[in-house]
């Protein structure tokens, strides 16, 4: 996928435009900053769709992971989101055939990221993995390019350690679906600069997300913190005998966790008042998991290879018909929020 450009519409493929073509660095038409090309580094779950947004926005992206069929399932991939946000009226049709067009592939990172002017890291969460990305990328990059990491827990300080331009590295944190979830976490380490922030607020801005800046790196910055509280109390309950995790899913989704995509824990609690959260926590939280250690049961599933969706099997089994009813009620729901709201 890395020779011809033209996107084929009677074979419903789009093959990447030869890397060694220079693409003009001056920023596109009608963007707000000097930023005209995009580098994204692995294809996978999240890499794919932040490539997608912003080719939908009107940036050239060149997408990188180390294999031609990584690269092709992330390019059908697209392809699929792309015809499916068409059909909910998300985007217009119109649109598929060019965002598909301003997608570039490489399995050469020297060749995805030298015309590059941001690069989004989405590779495996393996903090040595990054480190090594990320000193490759500080050797090969224009000098001004900003380097950002997707991860979901690392701090950008531990990320970048092995890069002389630690001013220009941050994290921007996406949740997963990133084409329908509005918000990217910025998380900055003492050393990046408020010039680094500042053009990845306006960049993140200009393609229709809301950034967040979070202004002291802290591990699993705010979104992962929070969720992991969520989820080391719900695998508690499961392994205590108090709730089934089907009966925990039933629970949140028709109860607190509605509420809480209207309206943010500290306002739901404002309702509420302070001092009947006090009195009803001071019961509750000396019954709580505080463990820093891994609940026994999720070492259980992972040892014994029920890892969810990608064995087929976790809590749920994972048949193609559950899978595809999950996807389209998640999406439907998302898509009429994103709409609503
Ligand atoms: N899955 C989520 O919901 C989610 C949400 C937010 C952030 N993240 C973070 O995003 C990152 C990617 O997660 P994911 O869920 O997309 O994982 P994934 O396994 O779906 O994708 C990772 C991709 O990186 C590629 N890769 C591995 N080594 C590479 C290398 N040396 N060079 C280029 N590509 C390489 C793999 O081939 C794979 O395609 C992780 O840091 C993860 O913590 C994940």
């Amino acid at each position: 996928m890395t020779t011809d450009d033209s996107y084929d519409s009677a074979q419903g493929s789009c093959r990447g435009r030869g890397m060694t073509e220079k693409i003009s660095s001056e920023p596109s038409e009608g963007f707000p900053i000097g930023i005209a090309h995009i580098a994204v580094i692995g294809a996978g779950l999240m890499g794919h769709g932040i490539a997608q947004e912003f080719a939908t926005a009107g940036y050239d992206v060149y997408l990188h992971d180390v294999t031609d069929e990584k690269l092709e399932t992330a390019h059908a991939q697209i392809e699929k989101n792309l015809g499916m946000l068409a059909e909910n009226a998300v985007i217009a049709k119109e649109e598929i055939v060019p965002a598909l067009q301003r997608i570039h592939t490489s399995t050469e990172l020297a060749a995805a990221v030298e015309t590059a002017d941001f690069v989004v890291e989405a590779v495996t969460e393996n903090l040595a993995l990054k480190q090594q990305i990320f000193e490759k990328l500080d050797a090969i990059c224009q000098p001004h390019t900003i380097l950002a990491s997707n991860t979901t827990a690392l701090m950008p300080s531990q990320i970048g350690v092995k890069t002389k331009r630690k001013d220009q590295i941050l994290n921007t944190h996406y949740f997963n679906p990133p084409y329908l979830i509005p918000l990217v976490e910025l998380i900055r380490s003492p050393d990046t600069s408020d010039e680094t922030v500042a053009l990845t607020v306006v960049l993140l801005a200009a393609i229709g997300k809301t950034p967040a800046v979070i202004e002291k790196e802290a591990l699993g910055f705010v979104g992962p913190r929070l969720q992991a509280a969520l989820i080391r109390e719900a695998f508690s309950i499961v392994e205590q005998g108090i709730a089934s995790a089907e009966t925990v899913d039933l629970i949140v989704r028709n109860s607190f966790g509605r509420r809480l995509s209207v309206a943010g824990p500290f306002e739901v609690f404002e309702l509420a008042g302070w001092d009947l959260v006090l009195a009803a926590f001071e019961e509750v939280y000396p019954d709580l998991n505080n463990s820093p250690n891994i609940n026994p049961l999720l070492r259980e599933m992972v040892d014994t290879g029920k890892l969810g969706v990608k064995s087929n099997e976790g809590f749920y089994d994972w048949t193609d018909d559950r899978l595809q009813a999950l996807r389209d009620r998640m999406n439907h729901a998302l898509i009429l929020h994103a709409k609503n709201v």
